[in-house]
């Protein structure tokens, strides 16, 4: 009953004819870097992927450049050790592994966010919903249901307390472009741009399918025609 379905939150990306806002996706990602990667990994997405939000190829090495912490192994003695990042990298994780982040989290673990719109239900919608539902726990809320110390309210989780606080405050990130960043409007950035990791070809799939469909189209009206022809001097 406390329970809330998530609000909509609409999306170049969305419906037939969709379009990637690269303004948009590359504020997600800034958002995404300077608050969400704290604690969240983004396993999946190469830095070089970021071409796609019309990054240039020199943008792209100097923000790989710009991690110089990605680990990896010393060439000469095979001893763990770590260098700047290479467009091949992948973003990298804020935890060594499972127990550390949950050691930072109140034990409990930060998804990885390249797939969370597609892994939780209601996907962008849950997401956006989920960082901006954030509040007191109504009045009429039962004693069993209050969240415990460390967990926080919030009716857009299945079980109505995260142990994520809340994230994002207005004024958080500043955007080069000027654009606004109240909570909600930086909530809509990061879940388009998770949006686009957990499915980077959404918009060339559509187009596929309606050249498909177009194709499929006007060779239905030629096979038609020629059947026409064929048959035109039978009676
Ligand atoms: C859980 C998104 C920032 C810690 C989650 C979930 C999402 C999410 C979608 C999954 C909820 C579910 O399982 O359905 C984000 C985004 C962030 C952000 C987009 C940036 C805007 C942070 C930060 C921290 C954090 C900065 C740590 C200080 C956690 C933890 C959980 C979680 C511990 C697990 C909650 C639980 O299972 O109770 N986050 N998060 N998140 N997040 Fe974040």
């Amino acid at each position: 009953a406390f329970h809330k379905e998530p609000q909509r939150l609409a999306l170049s990306s969305d419906g037939l004819l969709p379009h990637w806002d690269k303004a948009k996706l590359q504020r997600g990602m800034q958002v995404y870097k300077e608050v969400c990667s704290a604690c969240h990994s983004l396993n999946l997405v190469a830095f070089r992927d970021i071409a796609d939000l019309g990054y240039s190829e020199g943008q792209v090495k100097s923000f790989a450049k710009s991690y110089d912490t990605i680990p990896s192994l010393n060439p000469d003695t095979g001893e763990p050790s770590t260098r700047t990042g290479l467009p091949s990298d992948h973003f990298p994780a804020p935890y060594a592994n499972d127990v550390a982040a949950r050691a930072a989290n109140n034990n409990a673990l930060p998804p990885d966010l390249s797939l969370i719109t597609k892994a939780r239900e209601g996907g962008k919608d849950y997401v956006y919903s989920l960082l901006t539902g954030f509040q007191n726990p109504p009045a009429n809320l039962p004693k069993e249901l209050q969240p415990p110390t460390g967990l926080h309210y919030n009716p857009y989780f299945a079980n109505l307390n995260l142990a994520m606080a809340p994230p994002l405050h207005d004024g958080q990130v500043t955007f080069a472009d000027g654009s606004p960043n109240t909570v909600k409007a930086m909530a809509s950035d990061v879940a388009a741009f998770l949006v686009w990791t957990a499915e980077p070809k959404l918009v060339s799939r559509v187009r596929v399918g309606w050249a498909a469909f177009i194709f499929l189209l006007i060779f239905t009206g030629l096979t038609y025609m020629s059947y026409r022809n064929i048959w035109a001097d039978k009676k």
